[in-house]
């Protein structure tokens, strides 16, 4: 099995335990038939094997989500993985060590997937928040056994596919974020698909200067002017921006705050939020929704004084009755810490890969699925 168990940790714990609870199911029901299961993950982005990545703390919050001890092997291929996989029995759950502890993980090495590969008979890929990465662990163990998606993989698809392709509409895309050079491509191709596009987070500053608009010592990315002019000309009334922003002179907690127009922010303050008229005129375009994709939350949202209009934009999308996918690690931390993580249709276990998929990119992962 291929897990993304890539969680935040903290002081050698799990800090968030989310992608441990969304495996889960698929390694129960595979266990509870009688299966092997062998669990590959990667863990952060290691150079050697650093020892704060780990994944033998994940093995514990793994065991008590699973509902059953899981084994743990210090090496995901050699003599450690083979003789753990070799004592397993019937109905038991081990993990394997950190596959990016080998380098020929991340190369797409075919010995190392070979190797890997060899551990079992069937493969089974649920790491759909990896499957955009075309690595030993996610796509070369599948040239060498029968492949098959896990129940994760399968929801997190169904729901992008509600959404994305057989949406009832109108569709109605909130995203966020602070830079639109990396969205650049979610934007294009949701505009190809939504009914309106509206926009939040410090990005919309960018597009307030592709407009002449003054933007004070807000951020905004000035080698991707172009790239935003050319996402509001294609967007045109589909794509909403913020009529009006909270200001501070600094990114802090407990400074002044003045709201301003979107078009007139002061010299010396920076927008951090969006305003109550936007929050308002959003909130007017979530009501009638049919389906609507949230990515990015659209202030600075882990300062509490910035985090007005992510969870007013939150509450509205929970009680519009439409269906909603929500998607993205920075959106997906921001419900959470609003309490709000059970209120959505899909919260997405995806960060890049749901990024990805919005953008309409095809995911080696998956691909690779869909051939065997
Ligand atoms: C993620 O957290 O988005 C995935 O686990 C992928 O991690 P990566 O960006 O280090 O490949």
């Amino acid at each position: 099995m291929r897990e993304d168990l890539n969680v935040p940790m903290k002081d050698g714990s799990v800090a968030d335990d989310a992608r441990v609870r969304a495996a889960s199911p698929t390694l129960q029901h595979l266990a509870q038939r009688g299966a092997r299961v062998i669990v590959m993950s990667h863990l952060g982005r290691p150079k050697d094997r650093e020892p704060d990545l780990s994944l033998r703390p994940v093995a514990e919050d793994l065991g008590r989500s699973v509902g059953q001890a899981v084994e743990f092997a210090d090496d995901c291929v050699g003599e450690p993985a083979r003789s753990a996989a070799g004592r397993l029995l019937s109905g038991q759950v081990l993990l394997l060590e950190n596959v990016r502890y080998h380098n020929e993980d991340e190369e797409n090495d075919p010995g190392f997937a070979r190797e890997l590969a060899s551990l079992g008979d069937i493969y089974v890929n649920d790491a759909f928040a990896a499957s955009h990465r075309a690595h030993a662990s996610v796509v070369g163990v599948a040239a060498y056994l029968p492949a098959y998606a896990g129940e994760l993989m399968e929801a997190e698809l169904a729901a992008l596919h509600r959404a994305l392709d057989d949406p009832k509409r109108p569709l109605i895309a909130v995203v966020g974020g602070a830079k639109v050079s990396t969205k650049v491509g979610v934007l294009t191709n949701l505009l190809k698909k939504v009914d309106a596009l509206l926009i939040g987070g410090a990005m919309a500053n960018t597009f307030f200067k592709a407009k002449g608009w003054p933007t004070g010592t807000g951020l905004v990315e000035d080698t991707a002017l172009d790239e935003a002019r050319d996402v509001a000309a294609e967007g045109g009334e589909k794509l909403v921006l913020p009529v009006d922003v909270v200001c501070a002179q600094k990114m802090e907690a407990g400074r002044p705050l003045r709201t301003m127009d979107a078009s007139k922010v002061e010299e010396g303050w920076a927008a951090y939020d969006i305003g109550p008229r936007t929050v308002a005129l959003f909130r007017e375009k979530l009501n009638g929704a049919g389906t609507i994709i949230w990515n990015g939350p659209v202030g600075v949202a882990e300062i509490e004084d910035f985090a007005a209009g992510t969870k007013a934009v939150g509450e509205a999308i929970a009680a519009s009755g439409a269906y909603t996918l929500v998607g993205g690690g920075d959106t997906v931390a921001a419900i959470d810490s609003l309490g709000m993580a059970d209120r959505f249709s899909h919260v997405s276990t995806g960060g890049g890969a749901t990024l990805e998929y919005l953008e309409g990119k095809e995911l080696p992962g998956i691909a690779i699925l869909q051939e065997a």
